[in-house]
């Protein structure tokens, strides 16, 4: 199965990820856990990306075009992925198109997760990430069993840098402006799924997976 996740900030795309990539045996391929490794790391690509990021902007296409490339010819995507982050613009679709058609590979769907603006802010504002295994936790919709430490891991709890609000709301806007436009994209291709990204995180999975059926 070869999958790409859509939808704004904070919609749910890394939770919902975990699931599918469980489900089909997938790779879970994401291009903001690539950059964040990346700058942990302090590599070149991290030392860049970072001023964008911080921002809520995108980092250039070129950059991620590559970065891409790079991972769809490791030997686990052969069989099948699932892109979340990527594309985000227009050029990085046409860019995928042409990197799978070298592949000879096809997509099978695009899941579009789509929620209220008010509700995304509220999602990526509360989220917190566990510092060792990345799991992503909500202070209130989906909370710790233990405050501020990882269930899986027991590991710190951390909140990103691009998750205060002033950010997000800089990063709907950059969505609504350059990645909104994918959906209409896709649309024209027969491949979006539509999913309604209000619901709780167990209902939007279900729908998922009966909509891939
Ligand atoms: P990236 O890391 O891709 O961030 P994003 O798209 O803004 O998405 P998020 O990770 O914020 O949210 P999500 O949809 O995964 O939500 P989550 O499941 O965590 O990108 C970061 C930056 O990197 C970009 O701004 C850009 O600078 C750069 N970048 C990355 N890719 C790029 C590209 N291709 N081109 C250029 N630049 C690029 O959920 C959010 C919270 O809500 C969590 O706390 C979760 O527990 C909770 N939650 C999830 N689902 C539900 C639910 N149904 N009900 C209640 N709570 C829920
Ligand atoms: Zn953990």
């Amino acid at each position: 199965m070869r999958l790409i996740l859509l939808g704004p900030p904070g919609a749910g795309k890394g939770t919902q990820a975990d699931y599918i990539c469980y489900k089909y045996n997938i790779p879970h391929i994401s291009t903001g856990d690539i950059l964040r490794a990346n700058i942990k790391e302090k590599t070149q690509l991290g030392e860049k990306a970072k001023s964008y990021m911080d921002k809520g902007l995108l980092v250039p296409d070129e950059l991620m075009v590559s970065i891409i490339k790079d991972r769809l010819i490791k030997e686990d995507c052969k069989e099948g992925f699932l892109l979340d982050g990527f594309p985000r613009t227009v050029s990085q679709a046409d860019s995928l198109e042409i990197e799978l058609k070298n592949l000879k590979q096809k997509l099978d769907k695009v899941i579009n997760i789509d929620v209220d603006k008010g509700e995304l802010i509220r999602r990526a504002v509360g989220r917190r990430i566990c510092k060792n295994c990345g799991t992503a936790y909500h202070i209130e919709f989906n909370p710790p069993k233990v405050k501020g430490k990882c269930d899986k891991c027991n590991g710190e709890l951390f909140q990103r840098n691009d998750d205060t609000e002033e950010v997000v709301e800089k990063r709907i806007e950059v969505y609504l402006k350059q990645t909104k436009p994918l959906i209409k994209y896709y649309f024209d291709k027969g491949l979006l799924l539509n999913i309604d990204g209000n619901k709780s995180i167990d209902e939007v999975s279900q729908d998922i997976m009966n909509s891939l059926k």
